[in-house]
């Protein structure tokens, strides 16, 4: 049985699909001061996956941990979490002394919840894998930025394919990927971020005048990454640029302050709902499920 949310309903139709298996809703309620209390199909089978990504994290761990622990006393004896897009993965270390190192704690709680957990492009910077903070090989990474170069690729004839440019030296991986199967080729900029909505993107020293661009990265949040990057793109005199992320949280006002700095068109996948999705990760997921039964 594949059990959703309400809000993450168009993922969760697809992947059940794909599955070929039952779907499920875990019913929600929001207390006056907060609380959650959520209700669980009464009786469950062996098997569960339960479809839930943490962008606006703080409440839906609380929901993991409700629903985790309720899902074995209802029958789950194997609990897969599918969580698209998993939060906390950028504080891998602390930085000052006395920082939480949240990646750690975080996906060390949802280990203690679930036997499985597969997510797409999770934040891992300064680790190789999930393994390295859930061991044993319960933690299941898949990328989509191959759907992605697909996606863009599809968009221009094919002797006139746009240039990939990843905003940061971490966005390296997700230019490879994309460009693998599509010819796409790629550079990479340099960042510098001195606070939440303060960076600098710089170009390497290329002649790209002229030429369509897609930025691309894992995660768009404020969107002054992509921001910064095409303002310092325009410069170049680039002929148009698109961007492409798998993970779209854009909070506030990101569209429109994109849109301002001469972005043409915004895709993304459905890993997080988002109006600019444009390509589904269910296959994906389906798969990775399919490969861990
Ligand atoms: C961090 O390195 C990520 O890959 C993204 O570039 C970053 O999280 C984007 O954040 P924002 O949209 O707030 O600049």
């Amino acid at each position: 049985m594949l059990l959703a949310f309400a809000d993450e309903s168009p993922l969760a139709h697809a992947l059940a699909r794909e599955m070929d298996c039952e779907l499920a809703f875990v019913e929600t309620h929001h207390f006056p001061d907060g609380e959650i209390k959520l209700r669980l199909p009464p009786a469950l089978p062996p098997r569960v996956v339960m479809l839930r990504g943490l962008q606006q994290p703080n409440d839906r761990l609380v929901q993991l941990m409700l629903a985790g622990r309720t899902a074995r006393e209802l029958g789950a004896r194997h609990l897969t979490l599918a969580s698209p897009y998993l939060a906390y993965m950028r504080q891998d270390m602390a930085f000052q002394p006395g920082e939480a190192v949240s990646q750690r704690i975080v996906v060390g709680f949802l280990g203690s919840l679930f036997d499985r957990v597969i997510t797409i492009d999770p934040h891992l910077h300064r680790i190789a894998s999930l393994d390295e903070v859930m061991p044993g090989s319960r933690g299941v990474a898949l990328t989509a930025a191959p759907l992605l170069g697909a996606w863009i690729a599809s968009q221009w004839p094919a002797d006139a394919l746009p240039l990939l440019v990843g905003p940061d030296e971490e966005a390296e991986q997700w230019v490879r990927a994309a460009g693998e199967r599509t010819g796409l080729q790629g550079l990479v900029c340099r960042k510098t971020r001195r606070g939440d909505r303060d960076v600098t993107v710089e170009l390497p020293a290329q002649d790209i005048t002229g030429r369509d661009v897609v930025i691309i990265d894992d995660v768009a949040s404020t969107g002054h990454t992509i921001v910064q990057a095409a303002a310092a793109l325009r410069e170049r005199g680039v002929a148009s640029i698109d961007v492409a992320v798998v993970h779209a949280l854009f909070g506030g006002d990101a569209i429109e302050r994109l849109m301002q700095a001469g972005v043409r068109r915004v895709w993304s996948t459905d890993a997080v709902p988002h109006s600019s999705n444009v390509v589904t990760v269910a296959p994906l997921l389906a798969r990775a499920i399919a490969d861990c039964d």
